[in-house]
């Protein structure tokens, strides 16, 4: 029973990539081939990193009554996903818009329209959470009833709260007090990663922790051997846009923990799937399966 459990939502996403940040304007600029649109968001894109680095994933999403749900739905199906997890209860699907220059750096419009006010069905994602060994709740609001559950039934909870530089954030305060294994983002620390890793694990029970540190790799942070140490970024290709990059680090070293409980060896192959998906533009593009990260972590970090 390894099964990862997902509570998170799924978009169709628009990529387009521009000379420099900020944007000059002008009315109206062609392009060919240069626009791309394709299902993506948290929940998607680590759905379908689980599936390809060869993980059986239960996902609980909500989805739009739209031709645009169809279309997300219909890529989750195609991955092999229980349909009884896809809820088609929006009137209009999520979209978001990422603008992304030359140097992978990017910023994205995202519209979850009233996602934060709805209510996933609670006997679904139970049944499911019973039968995963390990569960991702995204940071929505869909999943805060499912915090208290996966907890009583004692299984693992991994969220990520993306951009936070407060321990007192009240909307992430229950994600922060639930979460077994926290990733967050260094960009908007104001404290170094290091110290803001120290207060939080002083603050929190947090097993594992996992600072995205963009370029400079990752910050680890292992309760049960007192353990914080950076891990370097591998690079394996040229930067292409690193929109969903957090996403990636997330599901790679989420899969491979979940194997054999090793933090360490995790975070680095999430190195290497990491550095090989930023390579690719899309949120949800780029992922290699369990045996290529195997033969990259080899080449290059020498397993
Ligand atoms: N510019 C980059 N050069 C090399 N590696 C990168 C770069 N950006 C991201 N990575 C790789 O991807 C991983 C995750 O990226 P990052 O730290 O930016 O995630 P995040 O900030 O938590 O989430 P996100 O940026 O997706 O919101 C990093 O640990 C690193 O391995
Ligand atoms: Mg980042």
């Amino acid at each position: 029973m390894s099964k990862i459990f997902i509570m998170g939502l799924a978009n169709i996403e628009v990529t387009c990539p521009v000379d420099a940040f900020p944007l000059e304007y002008s009315p109206i600029q062609f392009m060919s081939f240069k626009l791309s649109s394709s299902v993506s968001g948290v929940g998607y894109n680590l759905t379908k990193a689980f599936k390809t680095l060869g993980a059986e994933v239960e996902l609980c999403t909500i989805l739009g009554k739209d031709g645009n749900g169809s279309v997300i739905y219909n890529e989750m199906t195609g991955l092999g996903i229980p349909e009884d997890g896809l809820v088609r209860c929006m009137d209009q699907s999520f979209a978001s818009v990422i603008l992304y220059d030359q140097e992978g750096r990017r910023k994205i419009f995202c519209d979850l329209k009233n996602a934060q006010e709805m209510v996933y069905p609670y006997e679904i994602a139970k049944k499911k959470l019973m039968n995963s060994s390990i569960a991702v709740l995204c940071n929505t609001n869909l999943s805060r009833p499912f915090l208290k559950l996966a907890k009583e039934l004692n299984i693992p909870i991994v969220t990520d709260v993306h951009v936070i530089n407060d321990l007192e954030d009240e909307y992430h305060k229950e994600f922060l007090t639930y979460a077994d294994i926290l990733f967050m983002s260094h960009e908007r620390l104001t404290d170094t990663p290091e110290e803001f890793v120290k207060k939080l694990t002083n603050k929190y029970n947090t097993k594992i922790v996992v600072v995205g540190l963009g370029k400079e790799g990752a910050l680890l942070y292992v309760r049960e051997d007192n353990f914080l140490g950076r891990f370097n970024a591998v690079s394996l290709r040229p930067v292409v846009n690193t929109v969903g990059a957090g996403d990636a680090l997330l599901s790679s070293f989420v899969y491979f923990y979940n194997k054999d409980k090793n933090p360490y060896e995790a975070v680095k192959k999430a190195m290497i799937f990491a550095g090989n998906k930023i390579g690719y533009n899309g949120g949800a593009s780029g992922f290699i399966c369990e045996e290529e990260v195997n033969e990259m972590y080899t080449q290059y970090i020498g397993g």
